[in-house]
C-alpha cells in the first residue's frame, strides 16, 4: 500500500460514514481506517452517554478517555455504498476496512469477500474491542485467545485478496503472544493497540461509576494521551518479536512528536483516534509539520530510515546492571589516571625546580 503520509484516522467515531471519510481526506490524511462494522447491524443498540473523561489536576486538559461505544449500528449496504464511492472519489487515499463478526467461518468469509469487492484496499479485522462485544464473544474475546485469532485470521486469508491487518487488544499479559498467532495465520500486518479496560471514575456526587447509564455501568475502553506509555511498550514487544513485520501504532498520538516514537519503535504507519475526536480532523496538519520537523532535525530524508531505531536499546534488567558496573569501573580507572598523571607533573616540577637550585647555587 502506497501512502501520501504515514497517518490514518482509528477505526471510530472519526470515520463513521462516507461524507466524513471524505471530509478527512480532503483535509490531508493518508488514510482512513472506517468504523468496524458487520453483517447484522440490528444487534447492536449504543447506550447515552458512552464516553467518560479523566481530567488532569491542574487543568481542564483531557488525558484519558473511556468509552463503551460498540461497533456501527449503519446497515451492511450502506457500508458497501459508502466504501464503493469512496474508493471511486479517492483512488490514491489508503481505505482500511474493519470489519467484525461472530465466531463463524461463513460470517468471516462472507463480510470479507463482498467488502474487498468495493475496492477498498486493507482489511483491519477487529479482534480487540474490549466492551459489549465480548459479550457476544466477540472482538476482545477473540483477541485474548491466540488459538482463536489463528483460527478466524486463517479464515479472512483463505479468501481475502487484499492486505489483512489484524488488531490486538493491549489486555494480555504478552501481546507478543496474540500478535504470533495472527502473523502465524498469514496476517499482512498488526494494528495495535485497541483501548485498555478501565473504569474511568466514580461520580462523587451520585457515587455511581461513570460513564453513567440509568445509574449502571460497564468497565469500557480507555485511550488518549494517558495510555501511550503502555501501547508503545506493546508496539514494542511486538515489533522485537517480528523483525520487519508492519505494524500500524495508536494509542494516545496526539502530536507528530508522539507518532516518531511510534516508528522509532517499529511502526509503519500510525493511527489517531481520541486525538481527532478531541481537537478535529485539522490536526493533521500539524501532525506532518512536526513530523517532518522530527526529521529534519534529525536529518532523516525518509521514515524507513528510523522505523526502528530505537529498539535495539532495550535489554534485559541483568544487563542494565551489568552496563552501569562497567562504566563505573571505567570511569574509576580513568580517575585513577589523571591522579596518577597529575603524580607526574608534580614529581616533574619537583626536579625542575631542584635542578633550577643547584644551577642558581
Ligand atoms: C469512541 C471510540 C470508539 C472506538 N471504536 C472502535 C471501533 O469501532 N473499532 C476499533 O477497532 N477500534 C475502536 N476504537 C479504538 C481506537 O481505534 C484506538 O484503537 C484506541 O482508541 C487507541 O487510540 P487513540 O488513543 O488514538 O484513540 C474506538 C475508540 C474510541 C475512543
Amino acid at each position: 500500500m502506497k501512502f501520501e503520509n504515514p497517518f490514518l484516522l482509528g477505526s471510530g467515531p472519526p470515520g463513521t460514514n462516507g461524507k466524513v471519510i471524505a471530509k478527512s481526506y480532503d483535509l490531508g490524511w493518508g488514510g482512513m481506517v472506517c468504523k468496524t462494522f458487520s453483517t447484522d447491524a440490528d444487534k447492536v443498540i449504543n447506550t447515552t452517554p458512552r464516553y467518560a473523561k479523566l481530567r488532569g489536576r491542574a487543568s481542564e486538559e483531557v488525558i484519558g478517555f473511556q468509552n463503551i461505544e460498540l461497533i456501527s449500528d449503519r446497515p451492511y449496504a450502506d457500508w458497501l455504498d459508502d466504501l464503493r464511492q469512496l474508493k471511486k472519489s479517492y483512488p490514491t487515499k489508503i481505505l482500511v476496512a474493519s470489519i467484525m463478526e461472530e465466531y463463524r467461518k461463513e460470517s468471516w468469509q462472507r463480510i470479507a469477500r463482498e467488502v474487498q469487492e468495493t475496492g477498498v484496499d486493507a482489511f483491519e479485522m477487529n479482534l480487540s474491542c474490549p466492551h459489549g462485544l465480548p459479550e457476544r464473544k466477540m472482538g476482545m474475546a477473540m483477541g485474548e485467545n491466540p488459538d482463536i485469532v489463528e483460527e478466524v485470521v486463517g479464515w479472512v486469508k483463505e479468501v481475502a485478496r487484499i492486505p489483512v491487518w489484524a488488531k490486538m487488544t493491549p489486555n494480555v499479559g504478552n501481546p507478543t503472544v496474540p500478535a504470533g498467532a495472527a502473523v502465524k495465520a498469514g496476517a499482512d500486518g498488526i494494528s495495535m493497540i485497541n483501548t485498555i479496560l478501565s473504569v474511568c471514575g466514580i461520580d462523587m456526587k451520585t457515587l455511581r461509576p461513570m460513564p453513567t447509564v440509568e445509574g449502571h455501568s460497564v468497565p469500557g475502553g480507555y485511550s488518549g494521551q494517558a495510555v501511550r506509555p503502555i501501547a508503545l511498550r506493546q508496539v514494542m514487544e511486538v515489533a522485537r518479536a517480528n523483525p520487519g513485520l508492519p505494524i500500524s501504532g495508536m494509542g494516545g498520538i496526539e502530536t507528530g512528536f508522539d507518532a516518531a516514537q511510534f516508528f522509532l519503535l517499529g511502526a509503519s504507519t500510525v493511527q489517531v483516534c481520541t486525538g481527532a475526536m478531541l481537537r478535529g480532523y485539522e490536526i493533521i496538519s500539524e501532525l506532518t509539520e512536526e513530523l517532518s520537523k522530527f526529521m529534519v532535525d534529525h536529518k532523516f530524508a525518509s521514515i524507513s530510515e528510523f522505523i526502528g531505531k530505537s529498539l535495539p536499546y532495550f535489554t534485559t534488567h541483568h544487563d542494565l546492571v551489568d552496563r552501569q558496573r562497567a562504566a563505573r569501573e571505567l570511569k574509576e580507572s580513568a580517575r585513577a589516571k589523571v591522579a596518577a598523571g597529575r603524580d607526574v607533573e608534580t614529581w616533574k616540577g619537583d626536579i625542575a625546580r631542584e635542578t633550577t637550585d643547584l644551577v642558581t647555587n
